[in-house]
């Protein structure tokens, strides 16, 4: 079984409570956005593989450290997943970016795709897969099976909000991809609405409501 993790610290709890409050606006729900992407990036990244490497400082030469092994891609499921990736890329910023463009039907909840465009080189790559909302983890499931179908198996799915049947939902269906959230929120309503959850994600990142 892949990880889960709660990425928890003070300043992503204080920015996730500014997240959710009705009254905030489109500009700082997209800065918080972007703010949280980049503060659970440090931990996503916690176990990328090092090497060492011999270099020169000014007063002579020593073995330090340097990242090896795959290169990154940041893959949002759009629209919300978009909000993320600024925030990492201020990270990692030579990882390239695929979409995979997604909507919820509102009446069943199934998502359905509609644009995928990625990295050539996308099999040969940890991919970040990111989405503020894991919900139902219909967009989720969807997103991974998408990249496995195009030969990715090093896949890590990071959300902000996290309902537990979502987590559940993503775990029966790819039990080898690990999954970060900064929340792990109480459940989903009737609407299929994460509680307390924050809303409409990529509603309240464009101002499309
Ligand atoms: C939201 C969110 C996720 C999805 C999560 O997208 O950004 O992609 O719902 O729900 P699920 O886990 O039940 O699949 P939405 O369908 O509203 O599209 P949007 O980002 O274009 O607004
Ligand atoms: N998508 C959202 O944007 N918010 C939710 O609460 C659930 C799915």
């Amino acid at each position: 079984m892949g990880k889960f993790q709660v990425i928890s610290h003070p300043l992503i709890e204080h920015k996730l409570s500014i997240l959710r409050r009705t009254t905030t606006s489109t500009k700082d729900f997209r800065e918080l956005v972007n703010e949280i992407a980049m503060l659970m990036g440090y931990e996503v990244c916690r176990d990328l593989p090092l090497e060492d490497v011999e270099i020169e400082t000014p007063i002579t030469k020593t073995i330090q450290k340097q990242l090896t092994g795959k290169k990154l891609a940041i893959v949002p499921i759009l629209r919300a997943g978009i909000g993320m990736v600024d925030g990492l890329l201020s990270l990692i910023p030579a990882a390239k970016v695929g979409h995979i463009g997604m909507y919820r039907d509102e009446e069943t909840l199934t998502p359905v795709e509609y644009l995928v465009k990625l990295p050539d080189d996308i099999a040969r790559r940890q991919i970040l897969l990111v989405d503020p909302m894991l919900a139902t983890g219909g967009s989720a499931i969807l997103g991974v099976d998408s990249l496995k179908k195009r030969g990715a198996s090093h896949i890590k799915f990071v959300s902000l909000v996290a309902a537990p049947e979502g987590v559940k939902a993503l775990q029966e269906a790819h039990p080898d991809v690990d999954i970060y959230t900064a929340a792990l929120d109480e459940k989903l309503n009737e609407n299929g609405y994460i509680v307390p959850g924050l809303g409409d994600a990529g509603d309240r990142l464009f101002g499309t409501k």
